[in-house]
């Protein structure tokens, strides 16, 4: 198994605050990777190191073998996407725009979109159902239709591998199945790599053909949903009860909130 992006011991501190310690996992081609843990516990330190954005204290993150740092950014931009989970967008950019920018690292220097960017750009928009709203700036849309407007703009970018930072905080039921459909969709059709930060563990449960269960900087389990998603290893890491039993209607597991012994 080749890993598209693998974090090699990897540990990372805010000045003098440990955050992640020793994390190792890798995601390979093909592969829908769910990071999952409690408020706090490092997942988004983790996808910012993972893609570039932060520097290891300790160990390595590699793009195809090779160390990240070793990458030019915009040839880190032709391969890995990032959805992050608070998008700040300064300007009052049209939609188009903002997905437009996921095709730059193809661009030549300086370059103008062309036909084709065009139409890669508006095929992202229309199969995220956010197409009509092309003229719209991003500072007049929904929460939900933003995520997705952020979420077109990283498929533009082609990318062999994609992040994202808890993809559906905004969305309701209808899209965070949707847009899981379309991550399994470029896995299975493209062979992306894709890690993706989760809080609903049912939906975790569903798509992810593996997790990594993070808990104070640390990783508390990995393995295909099955073995993570258990009462035990829930209930330690988010330090609450948890109900774990079968989903009747997927045969996936279902996860609820217990309410505490009295
Ligand atoms: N810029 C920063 N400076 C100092 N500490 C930070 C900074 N950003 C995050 N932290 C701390 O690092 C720890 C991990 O934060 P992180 O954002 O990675 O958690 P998370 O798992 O993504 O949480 P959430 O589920 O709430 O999004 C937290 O204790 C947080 O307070
Ligand atoms: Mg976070």
């Amino acid at each position: 198994m080749t890993a598209h992006l693998e974090a090699d011991q990897v540990g990372f501190a805010y000045g003098r605050r440990a955050v992640l310690d020793a994390v190792s996992f890798a995601v390979a081609p093909g592969e829908l990777v769910g990071v999952i843990g409690p408020n706090g516990a490092g997942k988004t330190t983790l996808v910012r190191l993972l893609a570039g954005v932060l520097a290891p204290s300790t160990g390595t993150v590699r793009l195809g073998g090779r160390p990240l740092r070793s990458y030019r950014r915009r040839d880190v931009a032709r391969r890995l996407a990032v959805v992050p989970q608070d998008a700040h967008v300064q300007f009052p950019f049209t939609a188009l725009e903002i997905v437009l920018m996921g095709r730059a690292a193809h661009l030549p220097r300086l370059g103008f979109p062309r036909a084709r960017d065009l139409a890669v750009a508006r095929a992202a928009m229309e199969r995220l159902e956010v197409g009509h709203l092309e003229e719209r700036p991003l500072d007049h849309v929904s929460g939900g239709e933003r995520q997705r407007v952020l979420l077109s703009r990283a498929l533009a970018q082609e990318p062999d591998v994609l992040l994202l930072d808890e993809p559906t905080t905004h969305l309701d039921l209808r899209h965070q199945a949707g847009i899981h459909e379309v991550l399994r969709d470029l896995v299975q059709t493209r062979g992306t790599a894709i890690v993706s930060v989760l809080h609903d563990l049912n939906l975790a449960a569903m798509y992810c053909d593996r997790l990594v269960l993070l808990a104070d900087g640390r990783v508390a389990r990995m393995g295909p949903p099955s073995e993570v998603l258990t009462a035990d290893a829930l209930g330690s890491a988010y330090r609450t009860s948890v109900y774990v039993g079968p989903n009747a209607a997927t045969g996936s597991l279902v996860v609820l909130p217990r309410r505490p012994a009295r």
